[in-house]
């Protein structure tokens, strides 16, 4: 970007580098504390020291722990930022750790998280990106302004970190806004406005598979400033309903807003019995077995299980397995479930021997949706879910709880407790166990964890042995408060990077339970070279996953190329969560940004990668799309299939990618991604002609039909199309 410097500013006020597109705001004061009158204009701070904005309090000598603080950033805004169609400015102010309220010229113009006071007490959203529109009459043009921001930081660091804070030009896309709001039988769609904005609004319905349209129509709209539009489109919920809006005026890349309905492709699964889950289970001689038969259809069901060895029992309502087997060696298993409609049969094979996890992990964890403020309460309406909503009877066994369930300090033995918010962590797992369910936990080698909560440093066989005695099946073991006493120490190497996961390795084989050993460690010292040497699980290939496109690209389509030959049955990459259905890290949940294409294509990526699958959206509140996403026995069978492939990348060609991987079944499972900004018609026998494939007809795996390949799909933007070659 072109940048003009006007000396004279970066002098006298904290905006630093102003032109004619956007000023930089490098500093502000700033004051720990609480008071009202600070977000007035001409409250006298000069006394107030200065902060630099792209680095913590912390950082820069604050110590304000659960704390308020305020900055307050002067500025001088130049009247080339009114030029042009947009009549707003915009502030971008990063991130800040954890929420915030925001003042221009003392108008309250955005807010981000909750502060404690708040109703439904604190929430943070340390990762949300700050962007508040600011209506031009209250801005002194070619003067001084003051933005005036009330922080709350709960768990250290605090503050403004991230970079700059700016004031810029918005666009289209920043000003305007495009929602839909589901109905009973389609959708209201939204459209509202910070500025005047005149343009053109394009409703069209199609085929979600071959991409005809079947309805279009425009529409003229001209709105006033903070205004909003209305209209309901009547919907069947296979259509793949697209609303654009254009105002010509604005510029090139931000000419439209688009947005896609959360179109449903998966069949509803019949009320016969069908059996969804995996066709193997590995469980260590002696440890207790804990299985539920993944059938779906109507229930009550009745079970029987044919070949079980001895000291293996089934609970023929639940459809539990429990009790242990000391003899190694590899059982065939028949399953039958049936109900008023019919019966079905699986052919299963439990294997008693030294591999557990000899499929992905399928389950939940409650990072992505409650971050800090999970309870088990929260973490007992998920697990009800697999249950209630039918997630079990697609496989989905894990309920795994992350950070913040620990006690503030150890009890004076050593031992480590649950806090008050998990009130019983032994009957949790008992409840587990009992519905065929397992119990996940998460700790640090380090001291401290990520969020600030102990870690098991010197701990390591006390934790191990506490987590049994409540009935952990998995523990993720995170990095992070370890780098302290790593980069302490001289020692860098692989082996040092190793020895903190080999140390708890030795003590989890120790306990009279398997447990499912999964690093969290982002990838560090390639550890997908020594994971499965150290008898690890799965591993955490990258950083931490959230719900953009930019981060789903960069974690799914670069960061996992080439790593496929280290994944196999008992040891799996692990490209992080979930991110469909309702996250957000806090206490406010919200939809998944990604757009309805890009959760189908998420879901496909991770089914080829044979990825763990754990969901990371609170199933309590899950609607269909996300069933819909979460419980296609097709798309899972490829993520369980029993020779454990990861997919590798074959095509990369013109934005769009071929991603395949070989099945038990002496099939192929076929992604070709389209990761273009717009739709792309895709002959489907040329595409698989490109990695040596030819067929008259494939399975489309979310649709669960057989289709013709000498025929033209429209692939959606960052869409897919997912199929199966025999
Ligand atoms: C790290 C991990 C996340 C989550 C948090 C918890 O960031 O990568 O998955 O466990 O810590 O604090």
């Amino acid at each position: 970007m072109k940048r003009l410097i006007l000396i004279g500013w970066a002098l006298l006020l904290a905006g630093g580098l102003a032109s004619a597109q956007e000023v930089i705001m490098e500093s502000g004061r700033f004051q720990k504390g609480d008071n009202p009158a600070w977000q007035a204009p001409d409250f006298a701070d000069a006394a107030w020291p200065v902060l630099v904005l792209d680095k913590d309090w912390n950082q820069q000598g604050i110590q304000n722990t659960n704390g308020i603080g305020w900055y307050r950033i002067h500025v001088v805004v130049p009247s080339s930022l009114k030029k042009g169609v947009v009549e707003a400015i915009m502030l971008d102010l990063g991130a800040i750790d954890d929420s915030d309220e925001t003042w221009f010229n003392g108008h309250l113009v955005g807010k981000t998280g909750r502060f404690p006071s708040d109703k439904g007490g604190y929430s943070g959203e340390w990762q949300q990106p700050r962007r508040y529109i600011v209506d031009p009459k209250w801005v002194n043009w070619d003067g001084e302004n003051v933005i005036a921001v009330r922080v709350f930081n709960g768990g250290d660091p605090g503050g403004f970190y991230q970079r700059s804070a700016r004031i810029v030009k918005p666009g289209l896309t920043d000003c305007v806004s495009l929602n839909l709001e589901k109905e009973k039988d389609g959708y209201t769609v939204v459209l509202s406005t910070a500025v005047k904005t005149a343009g053109t609004l394009k409703i069209e319905v199609a085929d979600a598979l071959t991409g005809q349209v079947e309805s279009s129509k425009t529409q003229k709209v001209s709105l006033g400033s903070w205004k909003e539009k209305r209209l309901f489109v009547p919907l069947d919920h296979h259509k793949r309903l697209t609303v654009v809006y254009t105002d010509p005026r604005f510029e090139e890349e931000e000419v439209a807003q688009q947005i896609t309905t959360p179109y449903i492709l998966t069949p509803k699964a019949p009320a016969t019995p069908r059996y969804n889950g995996p066709l193997v289970f590995g469980v260590r001689p002696g440890s207790p077995v804990i299985f539920r038969l993944a059938f779906s259809g109507e229930k009550p069901m009745k079970y029987a299980v044919e070949g079980l060895p001895e000291g293996v029992v089934l609970d023929p309502d639940k459809g539990v397995l429990s009790g242990t087997c000391t003899q190694a060696g590899d059982y065939p298993l028949v399953f039958t479930a049936t109900n008023s409609k019919g019966s079905a049969k699986a052919a299963f094979t439990l294997k008693v021997g030294a591999q557990i996890a000899l499929t992905p992990p399928m389950g939940w964890n409650s990072w992505n949706c409650w971050g800090l403020s999970v309870s088990q309460e929260k973490v007992m309406a998920s697990a009800a879910a697999f249950i209630n909503a039918g997630l079990a009877d697609y496989g989905y066994s894990y309920i795994n709880i992350d950070d913040a369930w620990e006690a503030e300090e150890r009890n004076p033995d050593g031992t480590i407790s649950p806090n008050e918010k998990f009130p019983d962590m032994k009957a949790l797992g008992d409840w587990l166990h009992g519905n065929g369910l397992k119990l996940g936990i998460y700790s640090s080698p380090g001291d401290r964890t990520c969020g600030g909560y102990l870690g098991t440093l010197d701990h390591e066989l006390q934790d191990a042995e506490t987590w049994a005695s409540w009935g952990v099946d998995y523990l993720k073991y995170d990095w992070c408060g370890y780098s302290k006493v790593f980069n302490a120490s001289a020692d860098h190497s692989v082996a040092a990077n190793i020895r903190p996961y080999m140390k708890m390795q030795q003590y989890l084989r120790e306990q009279p339970r398997d447990i499912f050993y999964s690093l969290c460690q982002y990838g560090n010292a390639r550890v997908w070279e020594w994971g499965a040497f150290i008898d690890a699980n799965s591993w955490r290939t990258t950083g931490d996953i959230t719900d953009t496109w930019e981060s789903l690209y960069t974690i799914g389509f670069k960061q996992q190329v080439g790593l496929h030959p280290y994944a196999g049955p008992g040891h799996w990459n692990d490209p992080d969560m979930l991110v469909v259905g309702k996250v957000g890290w806090s206490n406010n949940l919200r939809d998944s940004r990604l757009t309805p294409d890009e959760q189908y294509t998420h879901i496909s990526l991770w089914s080829l990668l044979a990825a763990n699958m754990l969901i990371g959206c609170d199933l309590s509140q899950m609607d269909d799309f996300t069933f819909n996403l979460l419980c296609n026995n097709e798309v899972n069978a490829v993520n369980q299939d029993i020779l454990g492939r990861q997919a590798h990348k074959d095509v990369e060609e013109d934005g769009m990618q071929i991603w395949s991987r070989d099945l038990a079944d002496g099939g192929k499972a076929v992604g070709i991604f389209n990761l273009n900004g717009q739709s792309v018609p895709t002959l489907l026998s040329g595409a698989l002609a490109k990695i040596g494939l030819e067929a008259e007809t494939v399975r489309d795996l979310w649709r669960q039909k057989d289709i013709p390949t000498e025929a033209q799909y429209m692939i959606p933007s960052h869409g897919v199309l997912y199929v199966k070659v025999k």
